[in-house]
């Protein structure tokens, strides 16, 4: 286990291409309207990062993943392929989820959508408290914290709300490296002694159900589905731990009231 900690030069190009990133969530939420296929969804997102951006999509091709941003629907928990007979409606909640490599650094955030106007109280329930479960966790984010911090804090909200927590995947470190050490835990496990410290990137993208936290793999062998059918929504930031704290580098216009400095 190597736990890279990344200089200031590295920080620039992480946080640039953190920025591409948001750039695609706010440009694409335009479009999250009733009768799109989540094919043309990827199709838009795909040209923006290539020939806007001049960046490349981290997904397309990552372990033989089809498409260039990951589409998950409702009971979909993530990893959802974009398809060309997938339209979105009325109702539905949707994570898009954008991983942007730019000059060799990954940059990997993801939010909720909700599209039209008739999303059920309890599925915007359960995005809000993916979010707010999020943002608790980054409030506690500085050196000297110990990692399972993360988890315990995400878990303990989410089932306040009497939601669940997925086990089964987990934010992780980023930079030179799409995935790389350490793995951070949406829930609470052991203390494996690891710390927090200055210069630390990671993301963190808890997953939660509606009902029972266990999920399953589709036979296309990407898409992870809840196991009792309910809604699941996840949110995801690349997060810096600084001196002071921490500063999100996938951080939203939108966002900025939300997160405690
Ligand atoms: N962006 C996802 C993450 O947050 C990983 C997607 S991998 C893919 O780590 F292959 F499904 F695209
Ligand atoms: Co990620
Ligand atoms: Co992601």
């Amino acid at each position: 286990m190597k736990i890279f900690i990344k200089n200031s030069k590295e920080i620039k190009k992480i946080y640039k291409s953190c920025q591409l990133a948001v750039e695609v969530l706010e440009m694409i939420k335009n479009y999250i309207i009733p009768g799109i296929s989540t094919e043309e969804i990827n199709n838009i997102c795909h040209n923006y990062i290539t020939n806007i951006q001049k960046a490349k999509s981290a997904t397309l091709g990552y372990k033989g993943f089809p498409k260039s941003v990951c589409i998950s629907i409702n009971d979909v928990v993530c990893h959802g392929i974009p398809n060309k007979k997938e339209i979105l409606k009325n109702g539905d909640i949707v994570n898009i989820d954008v991983t942007v490599l730019y000059k060799n650094y990954y940059g990997d955030t993801s939010k909720m959508f909700l599209v039209g106007n008739n999303v059920s109280k309890k599925s915007k329930l359960l995005c809000l408290t993916a979010q707010k479960s999020l943002y608790k966790a980054i409030n506690i984010l500085k050196p000297g914290i110990r990692l399972y911090k993360i988890g315990q804090t995400i878990q303990k909200y989410v089932e306040s709300k009497n939601f669940s927590v997925v086990r089964n995947y987990c934010g992780h470190g980023i930079g030179k490296n799409f995935h790389e050490d350490p793995q951070i835990l949406h829930y609470k496990s052991y203390d494996y002694g690891i710390i927090l410290k200055s210069g630390m990137i990671f993301t963190i993208e808890p997953m939660i159900n509606i009902g029972h936290h266990g999920v399953y793999v589709m036979n296309d062998n990407w898409t992870v589905k809840t196991i009792d059918k309910t809604n699941s929504a996840q949110y995801e930031h690349t997060v810096l731990i600084t001196d002071g704290g921490s500063k999100v580098l996938t951080i939203r216009k939108e966002e900025n009231i939300f997160i405690k400095k």
